[in-house]
């Protein structure tokens, strides 16, 4: 037999194989989301979240050492608001004193140098666990969400964030936002937009985490339905041309054809959300011995690299820092 392509060449040996390796994962493409919640309580475990708590925030300050330690260049926070102080309105989002602004102002004073991301969008704080204002025939206000969203971001750059992050998907907040920011003196501080965000049920395990799922209805008339593409390249531009400086796509693992063709028609780095659906079911299937935590995990994360994300945000990412450095 003669034949002139033999790819197998080139996987001969590690060090073939090392030579052209197109794609590499690294502790520096990683976000590592976290669940702050009041009081001096002990970590408060995630039961659909294995490996995942929730942290006051003295107790959080020592993951946050670790974090810094292994490399990890940014946490994406999320807090855990107590029933009484959530209100139809969502106001505690934007109080200087609430629980995310003193979370950011003690991160940035342990460690400077890690990149701390706040999530903007009203559903841990609305009694009705919904991302936006309510009306009362139960529909999601628009403009008027905006404008509690831009107070909620400034009061975040005001504590310290690095990037705010709006995962809230109401039309024209991203330039809302940058305007405010702007205007209050905030110009660097950056923007990271949950610009394709889906109406996905691989978002179950972290409504658990902060108690947050919607007390009615869903969030279709919001988040994008699972079924379109186009529309997400739509959502992208909007949001690049409003002030965006990282667009992100979400959820990651189903949605690697809105990864790859985000990456294919834009400029800015692309973030992948590998959330808490996709986190359990893996977690599921390794703790039943089905499959090989560390392997499935690295070749998942390295194949949404492959397909797009410049960054990734996801809760394995000590892990991987820690396998990563052997
Ligand atoms: C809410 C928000 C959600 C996630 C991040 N921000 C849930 C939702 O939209 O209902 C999901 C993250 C995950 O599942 O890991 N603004």
């Amino acid at each position: 037999m003669q034949l002139t392509h033999r790819p197998r060449r080139l996987r001969r040996s590690p060090a073939i194989r090392r030579l052209v390796q197109e794609t590499v994962l690294t502790v520096d493409d990683l976000i590592y989301p976290l669940f702050v919640m009041e009081g001096d309580g002990e970590p408060v475990a995630i039961p659909s979240m294995p490996g995942c708590f929730r942290y006051s925030l003295e107790r959080l300050l020592l993951e946050i050492k670790t974090i810094a330690e292994l490399g990890i260049p940014g946490i994406a926070l999320f807090p855990v608001i107590p029933e009484h102080q959530k209100d139809h309105q969502g106001s505690e989002s934007f109080n200087p004193d609430g629980l995310v602004q003193r979370t950011v102002r003690a991160i940035k004073s342990l460690v400077p140098n890690l990149l701390v991301f706040t999530d903007v969008a009203l559903d841990p704080f609305t009694t009705h666990g919904h991302d936006g204002l309510v009306d009362d025939q139960g529909r999601i206000l628009n403009d008027e969400t905006v404008e509690v969203l831009v107070k909620m971001a400034v009061s975040q750059a005001q504590a310290g964030a690095d990037f705010v992050a709006p995962s809230d998907m109401m039309d024209g907040r991203v330039g809302a936002i940058r305007a405010a920011l702007d205007e209050a003196g905030y110009p660097e501080v950056g923007i990271l937009a949950y610009s394709a965000k889906y109406a996905s049920a691989y978002y179950g395990p972290f409504r658990d985490a902060l108690d947050s799922a919607p007390k009615f209805g869903d969030k279709k008339t919001y988040q994008m339905n699972p079924a379109n593409r186009r529309e997400a390249l739509k959502e992208i531009a909007l949001d690049i041309h409003e002030g965006a400086d990282i667009v992100m796509v979400k959820p990651a693992l189903a949605y690697m054809d809105v990864i790859y063709q985000v990456k294919m028609h834009t400029d800015v780095p692309v973030a992948a959300y590998n959330v808490s659906g996709e986190y359990a079911m893996v977690k599921a299937a390794a703790q039943n011995g089905w499959i090989d935590e560390q392997k499935i995990v690295l070749e998942t994360l390295t194949a949404m690299k492959r397909a797009g994300a410049d960054l990734i945000l996801t809760y394995h990412a000590v892990d991987v820092a820690r396998w990563l450095q052997g």
